[in-house]
């Protein structure tokens, strides 16, 4: 099925006018002329009816950055000082055979997602040509990590993230760069080690604040590396033509939509 991504009204006069919908009729008249019923979407607004509601959860990577331009404050009873250091975080990554992700790592890449993915109850079903277009590093777009064993040579562990740049408004030539947890697989290192070394990376590369959503086995790691619960930060999911008898929890669902 497709997974509808970047559905976009451009925000100058063009809000408000009921477009939205005319570009989704369109979207799903294309959709039924190859013979495809369903899809996946997602919003962050309620519509009928979500199949799992998800929270996006926030690491501040420079927090002194982010806390002087308004995007986020300091905690209650924290100085500037106890932030930046409790944020702290090392140089460079920590597990060992841990390295950027490169065409010959394909094959390997899409078996351990294969393999990990098939337990959740909706997920994306990856061949090696999604893994090239979706998980191969691209500049400023798509950041994938692998572990390769030091013993074995196997690749064991695979991490990525996709960014997206932010503007604050009123602030002339600020951006916020921020960074989305995408899949993520350990058969060997633990998740929140392996997440902790996409943190360090994602700090070097200029990143000032990471995000993931409580989906797969997030939950695992959120706490333990300071992520913060966003207010009002939710995404919902929706499947089109596609009814489930139960919603689902976040933990049921492998796949994140952009
Ligand atoms: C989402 C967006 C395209 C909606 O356009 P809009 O101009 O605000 O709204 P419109 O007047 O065109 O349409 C409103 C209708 O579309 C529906 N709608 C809005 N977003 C939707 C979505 N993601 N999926 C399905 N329907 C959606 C609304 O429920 C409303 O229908 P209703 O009145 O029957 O409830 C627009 O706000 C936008 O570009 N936002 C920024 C990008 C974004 O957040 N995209 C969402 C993907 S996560």
């Amino acid at each position: 099925m497709p997974k509808i991504n970047f559905l976009c009204v451009h925000k100058k006069n063009l809000r408000s006018k009921r477009l939205a919908p005319v570009l989704i009729k369109e979207l799903i008249r294309r959709v039924h002329l190859q013979n495809i019923w369903q899809a996946v979407y997602t919003s962050l607004d309620v519509l009928p009816t979500p199949v799992t509601t998800c929270q996006y959860w926030g690491r501040m990577l420079n927090p002194k950055k982010l806390i002087d331009v308004g995007f986020s404050c300091l905690r209650d009873r924290m100085t500037m000082n106890r932030t930046v250091k409790l944020y702290k975080l090392p140089n460079a990554p920590v597990t060992p055979g841990f390295r950027e992700m490169e065409p010959r790592d394909v094959p390997a890449v899409t078996e351990l997602l294969r393999n990990y993915l098939c337990q959740f109850g909706v997920a994306d079903d990856f061949d090696g040509n999604d893994v090239e277009h979706w998980l191969l590093p691209r500049k400023d777009v798509v950041h994938s990590y692998l572990v390769v064993s030091p013993e074995t040579h196997d690749v064991t562990d695979f991490c990525s993230f996709y960014s997206t740049p932010f503007t604050i408004l009123g602030t002339p030539n600020t951006t916020v760069e921020c960074a989305y947890s995408y899949y993520n697989v350990v058969t060997k290192t633990s998740l929140p080690q392996l997440m902790k070394d996409a943190l360090i990376v994602s700090k070097q590369k200029g990143f000032d604040i990471f995000y993931a959503l409580d989906v797969m086995h997030n939950e695992s790691f959120l706490k333990e590396l300071i992520f913060d619960p966003g207010d009002d930060a939710h995404l919902y999911y929706y499947l089109y033509n596609y009814r489930l008898r139960c919603a689902m929890k976040p933990s049921e669902l492998g796949l994140v939509l952009w």
